[in-house]
């Protein structure tokens, strides 16, 4: 156990685990196993947020990005380098007849800052890029991405921040209306903001269909959900039985959002080092990620909220999934 990590870890699992209704952090999931599990889960075939974010970078957001020209991007949340590289070429304008490579390189010379907690991943994923293309300037912030982004001033603008994935729908309330602000406070007037959003249910979208994306039938979710009582049990002490728990993900229609949960079969008894016992009943679950869906009128109003507001939009054809520019009001 990371004796360091360990007593605030502590602190949230006896928090969340107190509450009438159950939970624990998402943020536990992403051990090296837990990041593993979760790319595997971006390649199902059910699990069609990324296949869809990937083909909207494309066409039309790589047009968007070749329009603003931003001299920088910053990744918020360590992106799988795939979905990096297409905004990269986009930021980058093809070279004009007759430049020599180098005089193009120091003329159009990109800066990129990924921001993440996680800094083995984000490291690694900066040295495969730095090794791809030598002129990037790149500058990794190994930092949550709710503080203070005070880094992108430093930055040649303008700055195009990015927040893919919907990971947007990990924050609920304050938190979201923090980390929108947070970007906002960090954005010069002529900088972008380039977000990613899980769309609801509606015209084209069943609710089958995204909730067949949180219950595929290999099972990898379900790993993914009980992986998180593995971390526990070894960074934080506790004594989880995984085989007592069964994966359970539902679309809560009046929130908007996806909840996963862990259902305990039997009654638990849970020890948390320091001296503490968490019962489960039979049946009772643990709430371990809300994952909030978006419409546009949703969206304009949170980012109204912060002082933004959308300057182009799309979804694909099947209405899954939007992008959203974003500027400051
Ligand atoms: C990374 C938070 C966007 O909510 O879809 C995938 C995480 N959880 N399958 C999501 C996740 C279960 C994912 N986010």
């Amino acid at each position: 156990m990371k004796a360091s990590m360990a007593k605030g870890m502590l602190e949230e699992i006896r928090w969340g685990l107190s509450r009438p209704q159950k939970q624990l952090p998402s943020k536990f999931f992403y051990d090296t196993r837990g990041s593993e599990l979760f790319e595997a889960i971006t390649e199902l075939p059910e699990y069609y947020l990324t296949r869809t974010e990937t083909g909207l970078l494309k066409t039309p957001v790589s047009g968007w990005v070749a329009d603003m020209a931003p001299a920088s991007l910053v990744e918020l949340g360590a992106g799988s380098a795939r979905k990096t590289r297409i905004l990269l070429a986009a930021m980058a304008p093809g070279i004009p007849e007759g430049v020599h490579k180098s005089t193009y390189e120091r003329t159009y010379k990109r800066t990129y800052a990924p921001v993440d907690v996680a800094g083995d991943f984000l490291l690694a994923t900066a040295e495969l890029l730095r090794v791809e293309d030598p002129s990037l300037d790149i500058r990794p912030q190994v930092r949550d991405i709710t503080w203070d982004l005070d880094f992108v001033d430093d930055l040649p603008g303008p700055v195009l921040i990015a927040l893919l994935g919907s990971t947007i729908g990990n924050f609920v309330g304050k938190p979201a209306r923090e980390l929108l602000s947070n970007v906002r406070s960090a954005m010069g007037e002529s900088d972008l903001f380039l977000l990613g959003a899980d769309l609801r249910p509606g015209e084209g979208k069943t609710i089958e269909r995204l909730e067949a994306a949180y219950n595929d039938t290999q099972g990898v979710t379900a790993q993914f959900n009980l992986n998180m009582l593995r971390v526990l049990n070894r960074d934080a002490g506790t004594d989880f039985d995984l085989s007592a728990f069964r994966h359970r993900a539902f679309y809560n229609e009046g929130e908007g959002r996806i909840e996963m949960h862990l259902v305990a079969e039997t009654a638990q008894e849970v020890r948390i080092p320091g001296g503490d016992v968490a019962r489960i009943g039979a049946g009772e679950s643990i709430r371990t990620e809300l994952s909030c869906k978006y419409d546009r009128p949703v969206l304009t109003g949170m980012l109204e909220a912060a002082s933004l507001e959308i300057v182009r939009w799309c979804t694909d054809e099947d209405g899954l999934y939007a992008m959203a520019l974003v500027s400051p009001t």
